[in-house]
């Protein structure tokens, strides 16, 4: 059989962003490759001068600017953006970076349909100021996790998750860049995945299928500090 007819159709994926959008930037440069099982369809952004917006327009990507500020209500603004998505046939919805918080009903129509990054290993940390907030914990090693969204903010299943080490000394600037780094890889790892199926929250369960376990030691642990010490 031909192999393009034996290729699952690309899942059509719309990316909400409010700012840089260096995140949707590595998603968009992923599903460049032909194998890749996903077609960025869309970038939205609710603010209408985010850097990342004007970025994906001259790649000519179809781009929408839906300033939240003018609809009367959250209801409102989800109304206009959910026929949006139906318009142009979206499968999945891929958040990154963007800062507007979901009502629940728009949320549940999406379930399992909707991934979210966040700069921090969930459950710790969720929120705002989130290398901040590591840094005021003392954690040793820090990172990012994407996860499917529900109602609780950057609470949803876990799909997948890289860790870096915190240094010593960091701030939350030089933290959030090698957290960034990490960010640009997971997620359109943690996106095709998705797409493909071996990551799925169907109901109440959430399967999320371990290929393999790459990029760590031997030990299958990341330790930080670096060397931990022998013989004890
Ligand atoms: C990223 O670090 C992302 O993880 C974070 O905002 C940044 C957006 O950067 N998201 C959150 O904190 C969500 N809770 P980007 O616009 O360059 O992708």
């Amino acid at each position: 059989m031909h192999r393009a007819m034996i290729q699952a159709r690309k899942k059509r994926v719309a990316v909400l962003i409010s700012g840089r959008g260096s995140n949707m930037q590595a998603l968009v440069e992923a599903a460049r490759a032909p194998d890749y099982p996903a077609e960025i369809a869309l970038v939205v952004s609710n603010r209408p001068e985010a850097p990342g917006l004007a970025w994906a327009k001259a790649q000519g990507l179809a781009t929408l600017a839906l300033n939240h500020k003018l609809y009367e209500s959250r209801e409102h603004f989800e109304g206009q953006l959910q026929s949006v998505l139906e318009l142009s046939r979206i499968d999945l919805v891929a958040l990154a970076g963007f800062l507007r918080l979901m009502t629940a009903p728009f949320v549940e129509r999406w379930q399992g349909r909707m991934i979210n990054i966040h700069p921090s290993l969930l459950p710790a940390f969720k929120g705002l100021h989130t290398h901040e907030q590591a840094l005021a914990a003392g954690v040793r090693i820090s990172g990012c996790t994407v996860h499917f969204v529900t109602p609780e903010m950057d609470g949803g299943p876990i799909i997948a998750q890289a860790a870096v080490p915190v240094l010593p000394d960091d701030t939350p600037e030089t933290l959030a860049d090698r957290v960034l780094a990490a960010e640009h890889k997971l997620y359109p790892t943690a996106l095709a995945r998705v797409a493909r199926d071996q990551a799925a929250w169907t109901g109440d369960v959430v399967s999320v299928q371990l290929v393999e376990n790459a990029g760590v030691n031997q030990e299958q642990a990341l330790f930080s500090p670096w060397p931990p010490r022998a013989g004890y």
